[in-house]
């Protein structure tokens, strides 16, 4: 059961726990405790040290901000390796921020329902992690409750992010023409990331000028929902974050009833049903057969198909009928056997790029969301290429961040890059292994 890869994926798990009782995604390049990050790797640590998992939901859950928001990034310790830090952000100009920790004021996939879920799975001993999870989710209730009281402007079920770093997938391709809208100033300021990870697998210069603006924006507004929905220049209801939002609805459904508490439960299914109609009409594309970004800006949907348009099969959204329709787009375009599945965004458009980010590579944490989905709707044979792709990509390459996916690049290069010992990398692929 490649025993050595779990042995290794441990070691980078426990080299990057921090004395506040989190782990950062990899040293260096991002060095504090990020949402999603810490989701996925709770996951990961569940399968070796319960007692770890549930420290880091909850000093994730103890930075959650008075009206349910939990902020991306928490900066829990300082540190000069990262920029845009704590001074930029300024959670303190809200005054719902927590007291406690500096943040950012912006959010990420909330994953931390279905992440509970699956700590419950895992777990050995389900007594013990019942009671745990009932000391945390209620936390997460909020935060639900958060987001369908401040971010569902047409209360259709679906929320918003106003900034591409809510996203997860940071300077997709999906957001070129947005930023085609803006004309941020030219700003000064000193990156971090480039020291750490080639230039060419990271983001621009004037991409960062647009995310900075945004972040200047919503801070002109102390970070309030209902003003930043007005002004943001970017206002997106993203599928990939729609569809976590509605597998952690179900997940908690699911808890609040082991837990026989079901006070809740009414309010739950409500969001549910409301978000998986609202997502099933507002961002199906009949054209391109895929689940699509929409641009509530411009009023209009984001065309493309990107891996975010398949994490719906893990929220349990489309019927069958839709999720093989689904599927025969993603092989048609993501399939070919020269490919490792799955790129991050459609390698048939001109904005494909293999090595940058998130224009083209593949990412272990998509895979992994992918993998369950697929295997959700039956849909074995590729849930098991997804997770034999995954297994090969670090086996050969090393625990990164991303991973270009053309084959034959792999043959005389290493086709790992950004972050290397990458926390979600590690912690997923344990998950898949075990
Ligand atoms: C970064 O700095 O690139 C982070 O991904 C933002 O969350």
């Amino acid at each position: 059961m490649k025993e050595h890869l779990i042995k290794q994926a441990i070691s980078i798990l426990e080299e990057n726990f921090q004395e506040g009782g989190f782990t950062i995604p990899c040293k260096g390049l991002y060095p504090f405790q990020w949402k999603w990050d810490s989701g996925f790797i709770a996951i990961g640590q569940a399968h070796y040290d319960m007692e770890k998992a549930k420290t880091e939901i909850a000093t994730l859950l103890d930075a959650q901000w008075q009206n349910g928001f939990i902020p991306h990034i928490i900066f829990h310790n300082e540190s000069d390796t990262y920029f845009p830090g704590a001074n930029v952000h300024r959670s303190d100009l809200s005054p719902l921020a927590s007291k406690k920790y500096k943040s950012t004021g912006m959010t990420q996939p909330p994953v931390t329902g279905f992440v509970l879920d699956e700590m419950y799975r895992i777990a050995e001993d389900k007594e013990d992690i019942l009671n745990y999870i009932a000391t945390q989710i209620d936390n997460v209730y909020d935060n639900h409750a958060y987001f369908y009281t401040h971010r569902d402007v047409n209360n259709e079920g679906l929320v918003f992010i106003y900034h591409n770093w809510e996203s997860g997938t940071d300077n997709s391709p999906i957001w070129d023409d947005i930023w085609k809208t803006m004309n941020p100033p030219d700003y000064t300021f000193e990156r971090r990331d480039t020291t750490h990870v080639d230039a060419s697998q990271r983001p621009t210069k004037r991409e960062y000028d647009h995310y900075l603006n945004i972040i200047e924006i919503a801070k002109e507004y102390h970070y309030d929902d209902a003003k930043i929905a007005e002004h943001s220049p970017f206002l997106v209801l993203d599928p990939l974050f729609n569809a976590m939002l509605i597998k952690s609805n179900e997940s908690l459904i699911h808890l609040y009833r082991l837990l026989g508490d079901t006070g809740k439960v009414v309010q739950l299914e409500k969001w549910q049903e409301k978000s998986i109609k609202g997502f099933n009409e507002k961002l199906w594309d009949d054209k391109l057969n895929a689940y699509v970004h929409y641009d509530l800006r411009k009023d209009a949907p984001i065309r493309f198909v990107t891996s975010s348009s398949f994490s719906a099969l893990y929220g349990g959204i489309p019927n069958q009928e839709r999720a093989d329709l689904l599927i025969q787009t993603m092989m048609g375009k993501f399939g070919d056997e020269e490919l490792y599945l799955c790129a991050s965004f459609d390698p048939q458009s001109d904005r494909f790029d293999p090595k940058k980010y998130w224009r083209g590579p593949v990412w272990i944490n998509m895979n992994w969301i992918l993998y369950n989905g697929l295997k959700r709707y039956g849909f074995n044979d590729i849930a098991q290429r997804v997770k034999e792709d995954s297994i090969a990509l670090i086996e050969k390459n090393g625990f990164f961040e991303y991973f270009n996916p053309i084959k034959k690049v792999g043959d005389t290069e290493k086709i790992g890059y950004g972050g290397n010992n990458f926390s979600w990398s590690a912690a997923l692929l344990i998950d898949m292994l075990k």
